[in-house]
């Protein structure tokens, strides 16, 4: 059964929130943002719902600074407490709730600190002349910038008014509502949402139309790199529509940010937040649009209740995604992405313990962000491959078409998930059914022998070409086939996972120009061959790129290969000293430990 309203709330071991017993139904902001202190200061007031008349309202909150708490639209102070600091969770916040009261309203600024959702960008950070801020929530930082109960599982309505200093232009992930720089910019979102999706940037942006409901937004610098990058958004979404049933959310844009921005992209509600890093020249990085697109069904309408569900969101986009591709640039080209998400699921594999292999993963304890691996992405939408592949595709998207519709605008667990696929697809079918073993490959590690494989001829033809370079040792093999004109699809495969010395890798360099590649992706996997062969030439070019990229997935294994040699620490440790304060919080938490980094001392330095 889908949840409804009044479902009990499953226990989210990441929010020390109470939504069984006070439930926050709207939140409203109204925030000045102050780029010279780097604090956000100004007010959040809660609609709640009393589900135990007698329970206080517990929020999660991170660092805030909390200068007083009234009953909404009064000036009557209300009690509160807030609890110690914890190590991943921040802080909770009690309030205590008299008779009646259902709005509170909450006077506050963000860490002077810095609070781990902000990154506020200096002009030198940025591609202009101005400073610039973003906000990334997901997974458990919307405490840190606003009190509310930061659970996947609590869906609220939402509304802000935004105040900025002269020149520079607030965005949220919600609808545009009007206001100007004077009074403010104003936004709603009128669908209930969780607390993750609540973003917010602000910089000197400029917009650049691609369709009546969808335009890019960047830096004027970069605004026209990307609208022409990113052209087929609107045929994106088109795509979409026609395979998932409506896209519900008004306008799509996307919002290319930075180059600190620590993810690749961020699917905000209306605003996808997108990395620099996707526009390649030539539209090959696109399916992360498709991506985070994707997620305004998988993830956005219907959303994991818990961090342990996170597979749930991230599998039926990657899923999704590769539906996109094939849509609307071919079979060949979906089978390429597919077969390099199994051949980076295989990779990671090898090395990832058991536990952390199984979809409904088990996060009590640990940061949601440790369940961030290839298996709720590749492993996910290899298991919707599967089911895709025995029911068949018409069957499968009938069945994803009512699951979205059946759970629109709900958070579920993956139990709900088995339950309606279990009364929507498998019972339906029990011969079909003892094909997929649903419980091996939700609650097993490893990858289950039936998991579909991807046969791309492209890449086999690229897998000759790799052996010969390997085997024979030298570049020849690459070099004698004159019409070499792969794609970046192409060239990921080669790269990842070859083996070459360092005089190989000068022979591809000179034909193929790869040390000055404009293209991320190709360039991370170039780099990382480089450091494990000391391809010298490369190094330079790996210092730049470590300097003013900030997304995570490049850093660490650029990191972690330097790592690997002593002469590699000292280099990797040189260029972290540099390149530290540029990186987002949730970058410097995975890099810190890897480096042996510690802060010089406390307060010493903001971020
Ligand atoms: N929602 C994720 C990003 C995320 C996940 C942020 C968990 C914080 C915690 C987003 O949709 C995503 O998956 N981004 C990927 C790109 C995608 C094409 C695989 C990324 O950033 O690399
Ligand atoms: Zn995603």
């Amino acid at each position: 059964m889908p949840t409804s309203r009044s479902a009990p709330v499953p226990t989210d071991v990441h929010s020390f929130a109470r939504p069984d017993q006070v439930r926050v139904r709207h939140v409203a902001l109204d925030l000045d943002l102050d780029f010279g202190a780097q604090v956000a200061r100004g007010t959040c007031t809660l609609d709640v719902e009393r589900l135990d008349a007698t329970a206080p309202l517990w929020l999660d909150t991170d660092g805030l600074e909390l200068q007083r708490i009234t009953r909404g639209d009064t000036d009557t102070p209300l009690a509160f407490e807030l609890q110690p600091r914890t190590a991943e969770l921040g802080q909770a916040l009690r309030i205590d709730l008299p008779a009646g009261c259902e709005r509170v309203t909450i006077t506050y600024a963000t860490a002077a600190s810095g609070a781990a959702a902000m990154q506020w960008l200096s002009p030198a950070q940025t591609s202009g002349d101005q400073p610039f801020l973003f906000t990334q929530g997901q997974a458990i930082l919307t405490r840190s910038w606003i009190p509310l109960q930061d659970s996947p599982a609590v869906r609220v309505t939402w509304d802000a008014r935004i105040r900025a200093p002269k020149g520079l232009r607030p965005l949220m992930s919600a609808e545009e509502r009007g206001g100007d720089e004077a009074s403010g910019y104003t936004f709603a979102m009128r669908h209930p949402v969780p607390s993750y999706l609540i973003a917010l940037a602000c910089g000197k942006l400029e917009e650049r139309a691609i369709s009546a409901r969808c335009a890019v937004w960047a830096e004027p610098e970069v605004v026209e790199l990307a609208h022409r990058e990113l052209m087929d958004m609107e045929r994106m979404v088109a795509a979409c529509e026609e395979l998932f049933g409506p896209y519900r959310w008004g306008r799509y844009d996307v919002l290319v940010l930075p180059a600190s921005f620590p993810f690749g992209g961020m699917e905000n509600p209306c605003m996808t937040f997108a990395t620099p890093t996707i526009l390649a020249g030539d539209k090959s990085l696109v399916a992360l649009i498709a991506h985070e697109l994707a997620h305004s069904w998988s993830g956005n309408l219907v959303t994991n209740a818990t961090w342990r569900d996170f597979w749930l969101n991230e599998g039926f986009t990657v899923y999704l995604e590769q539906r996109i591709m094939e849509h609307v640039y071919g079979r060949e080209r979906a089978v390429m992405e597919i077969a390099l998400s199994m051949q980076q699921l295989a990779r990671e594999l090898r090395t990832l313990p058991a536990a952390d292999q199984v979809l409904h993963i088990d996060l009590a304890g640990r940061n949601p962000d440790d369940g961030m691996t290839t298996i709720p992405y590749d492993k996910g939408a290899a298991f919707l491959r599967r089911l895709e592949q025995v029911f068949t595709r018409a069957r499968f998207d009938a069945f994803l078409r009512g699951y979205f519709d059946a759970h629109a605008f709900q958070s579920i667990t993956t139990l709900q998930f088995r339950d309606w696929l279990r009364q929507e697809l498998l019972s339906k079918s029990p011969e079909l059914s003892a094909q997929v073993d649903v419980p091996k490959w939700i609650e097993s590690p490893g990858l289950p022998d039936d998991a579909p494989s991807a046969e791309s001829a492209a890449f086999a033809a690229v897998d000759t070409v790799r052996s010969a370079v390997a085997r024979e040792k030298s570049a020849a093999a690459l070099l004698a086939i004159p019409d070499l004109a792969w794609n970046t699809q192409e060239w990921i495969r080669f790269l990842g996972g070859l083996e070459v010395d360092a005089s190989v890798m000068a022979a591809i360099d000179q034909r193929h120009g790869l040390t000055r590649s404009g293209n991320s992706e190709i360039l991370c996997l170039w780099l990382e061959l480089a450091i494990a062969a000391s391809y010298e030439p490369a190094m330079p070019r790996l210092e730049q790129f470590l300097t003013t990229v900030g997304r995570r997935k490049f850093l660490k294994p650029l990191y972690e290969a330097l790592l690997k040699t002593d002469a590699g620490t000292v280099r990797a440790k040189a260029i972290y000293q540099k390149a530290r304060p540029r990186y987002h919080a949730v970058a410097v938490r995975t890099l810190d430990p890897m480096l042996g980094y510690q802060e010089p001392s406390e307060n010493s330095t903001k971020r």
